[in-house]
């Protein structure tokens, strides 16, 4: 009988999704599309890898490209300080003088941590490190029957040394990478296939009906929310927007006038803020000028990892050039395609009549 490793290696060999990243071992266009698929899905993923490898095709180039170039090509993605660190880690990459090649070198990455460093080892440059993602916790939960939760240390340290027993030698990438598809496509969250599965027949969960009940999940931290309001100014073909600063969500991304009471502080709760003519906080003289605006959208909901945005929009267009709030520039509004925005800022573009 083929062992567990051998099962997966064969699986992969004819069910392996056929992906552009897969067929280099440029360890620059490697890194890059594990950073990214970080953040989305394969299919949306490998569009951002595309214009992104099209766009600066190695190291050098990517580090010659600002800031601003840079999170503008991520827009849509989120996370945007993952950018970020690509975009810095790519300038010690070249003061280095070249793509670090030993695993330690690369967890040395900006935004490189245990998994995304083991990933790009093995799959770059041979190295026998284990990944262990959502997709291996699973796979490995279940066929082994370990109902330790997931999300805890324990988990981590079990499963990593689970999972670097199994690494084959010859072919640590091709497994990692294997064991991503095999969770993605075969080993499913729900309703997995388990009738066509090559590991059926020795997988533990499968054997005592507990396919749906593993892995065991910890309890998550409560997710926060935050009110605020988004407010889109025009006067005579110019808006206002403010590049945001550190410390917060967005970083170095542009925003419309906002109440940035809210966005400062992680404080409130969404319930029991008093209301005023635009917002939940207290009301500062720049607010009470904006009671002229219209409201175009009412409690947008956005969701991002950590929180949720519960959002108004408001469209105002006041007859005399008002003073504007510290840190914003008044711009042509066809400019602003040339600005990174967030993806909320561009929903309350599309809310505009
Ligand atoms: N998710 C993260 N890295 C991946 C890879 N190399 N292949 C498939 N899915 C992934």
């Amino acid at each position: 009988m083929q062992s567990f490793s051998e099962t997966i290696l064969s699986w992969y060999d004819t069910y392996g999704r056929d992906l552009p990243w897969r067929r280099t071992r440029d360890p620059y266009a490697i890194w890059l599309s594990e950073i990214i698929l970080q953040q989305t899905r394969i299919a949306q993923g490998q569009a951002y890898w595309e214009r992104f490898m099209a766009a600066w095709p190695n190291v050098e180039a990517l580090a010659a490209a600002s800031e601003d170039e840079v999170l503008r090509l991520w827009q849509g993605l989120g996370y945007y300080s993952r950018a970020r660190n690509l975009h810095a880690a790519t300038q010690q990459i070249v003061a280095a003088g070249g793509f670090p090649d030993t695993l330690a070198g690369i967890r040395a990455l900006k935004g490189v941590g245990d998994y995304t460093a083991a990933a790009i080892g093995s799959i770059a440059f041979g190295l026998p490190a284990a990944v262990v993602d959502g997709n291996v916790y699973r796979v490995l939960a279940r066929h082994y029957g370990i109902e330790t939760p997931i999300g805890s240390t324990a988990a981590k340290k079990e499963f990593t040394a689970l999972a670097q027993s199994l690494l084959p030698a010859d072919r640590p990438g091709d497994f990692n990478q294997g064991m991503m598809d095999f969770g993605a496509l075969q080993c499913t969250p729900v309703a997995p296939p388990c009738a066509i599965c090559p590991l059926a027949a020795s997988c533990a969960a499968l054997a005592t009906g507990r396919v749906d009940s593993l892995p065991v999940r910890e309890k998550g931290a409560a997710v926060q929310t935050r009110r605020f309001d988004y407010v889109y100014v025009r006067f005579r073909g110019r808006t206002a927007i403010r590049r945001r600063g550190p410390g917060d969500i967005w970083q170095g991304l542009y925003e419309p006038l906002v109440n940035d009471q809210r966005l400062k502080s992680d404080a409130h709760d969404g319930g029991g803020i008093p209301r005023n003519p635009l917002g939940r906080c207290a009301p500062t003289a720049f607010d009470q000028r904006l009671k002229g605006a219209t409201l175009l959208k009412s409690n947008v909901k956005h969701q991002l990892t950590h929180r949720t945005l519960l959002v108004d929009f408001y469209l105002w267009e006041p007859t005399e050039e008002p003073a504007l709030p510290e840190g914003y520039i008044w711009i042509d509004e066809a400019e602003l395609d040339r600005y990174a925005k967030p993806r909320l800022f561009e929903l309350l573009l599309e809310a505009l009549p």
